[in-house]
């Protein structure tokens, strides 16, 4: 996602954190976050083209080969170069355990830094939210796909990650992110309420499969937006449920003392 779909989904989790978690949220947030999860969770971006941080660009996603929508985590969890456990899926399981390690008791990892470890664990649980983010090899996640976005030349990676969420801000929201976020959160409470609990437990080894088809060169416009608008606020939501459950178990005090 871009800026403001990473921003959608750390504010939807903020409204569902308990008080353990939005204690210790508060606590590891940088001064610059003003106290507010959502204010950092696009650093994750903006410091991936620093050299210091060019090891985490692979991070964002994890992609499969052959057009073939069959993800393994042994097979395709890696960089480039083939390093292991280098992905959107590695670093969740990275960063989830680095705060277990120091909350729960066991092992407690002074080694890490846990506020940097909250700012990547929020954003790689919205980026693996993106269709794309979890894509195919052979188009780089939508990124080689050219299509036209209305008038404008783009691929089909930006326009999942920023340009349906632009358009729906213009044109249904009066441009303001926040009345699309309300919409959102409205929506969890009532028509995917009852969706919630299956969303926050993997009960299932669920698979699924990005069917976004768009022919290179096509221009995608109404027809496309108004089809792929829902997915997309249904995958902000689902992001926004799972972020918060996450920090509410890592950050869970009864567990601490038991
Ligand atoms: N680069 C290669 N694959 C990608 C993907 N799925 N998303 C973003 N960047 C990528
Ligand atoms: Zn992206
Ligand atoms: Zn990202």
């Amino acid at each position: 996602w871009g800026k403001d779909g990473h921003y959608a989904v750390c504010k939807i989790a903020e409204a569902y954190l308990t008080e353990d978690a939005l204690v210790t949220v508060k606590e590891l947030l940088p001064d610059s976050a003003g106290g507010e999860l959502a204010s950092v969770c696009s650093w994750a971006d903006d410091i991936k083209w620093y050299y210091k941080w060019h090891w985490t660009s692979p991070l964002h996603y994890v992609d499969t080969p052959d057009f073939k929508c069959n993800y393994q985590y042994c097979r395709d969890c890696h960089d480039s170069a083939g390093h292991k456990d280098s992905c959107v899926t590695g670093a969740i399981f990275n960063y989830t355990k680095q705060h277990f390690s120091a909350y729960q008791g066991y092992d407690p990892q002074l080694k890490y830094n846990l506020t940097e470890a909250l700012m990547f664990l929020a954003h790689f649980v919205g980026d693996v939210h993106q269709p794309l983010h979890v894509g195919f090899t052979g188009d780089l996640g939508g990124n080689t796909i050219t299509v036209r976005w209305y008038h404008r030349k783009t691929n089909l990676h930006h326009v999942w990650d920023t340009m349906i969420i632009d358009s729906a801000v213009k044109t249904f929201y009066g441009s303001d992110l926040a009345i699309m976020i309300q919409t959102i959160q409205r929506n969890i409470t009532d028509a995917w309420s009852n969706d919630i609990s299956s969303w926050e437990y993997c009960e299932y080894n669920q698979t699924v499969c990005p069917n976004l088809n768009a022919t290179p060169g096509s221009t995608l416009e109404d027809d496309y937006f108004l089809s792929r608008l829902p997915i997309v606020e249904k995958r902000l939501a689902q992001g926004g449920i799972r972020l918060a459950a996450v920090l509410n178990r890592i950050f869970a005090s009864e567990v601490k003392i038991a």
